[in-house]
């Protein structure tokens, strides 16, 4: 059974609570929030906004909290010589303070308080200095997932920056796409089938092999024409840059 307190029940901090309480092997030994847990009783029976009264008996405690607030938050701990990790993306292990054991136990994927994810399909990235914390955090994370696995802070940062690009930046993209279609009075649902499949055929593709479009099929009068279509100074750079990028390939 690993022993588990949670500080932090946000985005990631809410998920990591359901999947722990309900995975067998682990108990929820505590939560850290300074919220009422809405809706669940059981976890809303184990919070606490106290730092000061968090237990010193868990095997694990998991700083689900801002980055910014990991290292400041991991220094108010009264704890010593615990296992203490970040779950964050881009904050080495080092932020944390080191009055405790380090580690990172990193889920790999976005999320939303309220939007149910599956656990089991999730890369769980797992760091730390000894290798029984390393043991330890492999374990939970296999507990939870099917992808859990060792990832140094130099290859998560790089993977956290690749994500950007895949999750935040494609978010963006979406972001302009509706722009468009609403100053034309047009609905976005219109392009979400073609938004799902897309995402649906780097699956079995490859970006190289799933790319279409007008850049791709060196289009010209297809590219000026939309260049001609578009007011916004920032989006017809971005509808620029991202053709060049497509071109050079
Ligand atoms: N969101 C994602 O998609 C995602 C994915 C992977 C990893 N991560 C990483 O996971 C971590 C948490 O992200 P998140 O999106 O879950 O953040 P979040 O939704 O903003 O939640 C942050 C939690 O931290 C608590 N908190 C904030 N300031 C605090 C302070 N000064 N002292 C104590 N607690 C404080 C908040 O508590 P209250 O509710 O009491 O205010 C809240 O429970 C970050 O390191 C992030 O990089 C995020």
């Amino acid at each position: 059974m690993i022993d588990v307190v949670l500080i932090g029940h946000g985005n990631v901090g809410s998920h990591l609570a359901r999947v722990f309480k309900n995975t067998e092997g682990i108990q929820l030994r505590q939560i850290f929030s300074t919220r009422k847990i809405e809706n669940d009783a059981a976890l809303e029976e184990i919070r606490t906004n106290r730092l000061s009264k968090i237990s010193s008996k868990a095997a694990v405690y998991i700083l689900a909290v801002p980055d910014d607030k990991i290292s400041s938050i991991s220094k108010k701990l009264l704890l010593k010589e615990k296992l203490v990790v970040h779950t964050s993306g881009s904050a080495s292990i080092q932020v944390l303070s080191n009055k405790n054991r380090r580690g990172v136990f990193y889920p790999l994927q976005t999320f939303s308080k309220g939007t149910p994810v599956n656990f089991k399909e999730i890369p769980v990235c797992v760091e730390a200095h000894k290798i029984e914390d390393l043991l330890i955090l492999l374990k939970l994370g296999n507990l939870i997932s099917e992808k859990a696995s060792k990832i140094s802070s130099k290859e998560r940062s790089e993977i956290h920056l690749a994500a950007v690009f895949i999750n935040n930046f494609v978010n963006e993209l979406y972001h302009i796409s509706e722009d468009i279609m609403k100053k034309h009075t047009l609905d976005f649902d219109l392009l979400k089938p073609l938004i799902k499949e897309t995402a649906n055929k780097i699956q079995r593709l490859t970006p190289a092999q799933a790319q279409t479009g007008p850049a791709k099929r060196n289009d010209n009068k297809t590219i000026e024409r939309h260049l001609e279509q578009l007011e916004d100074k920032s989006q017809k750079s971005i509808y620029t840059l991202l053709t060049e990028s497509i071109l050079k390939r």
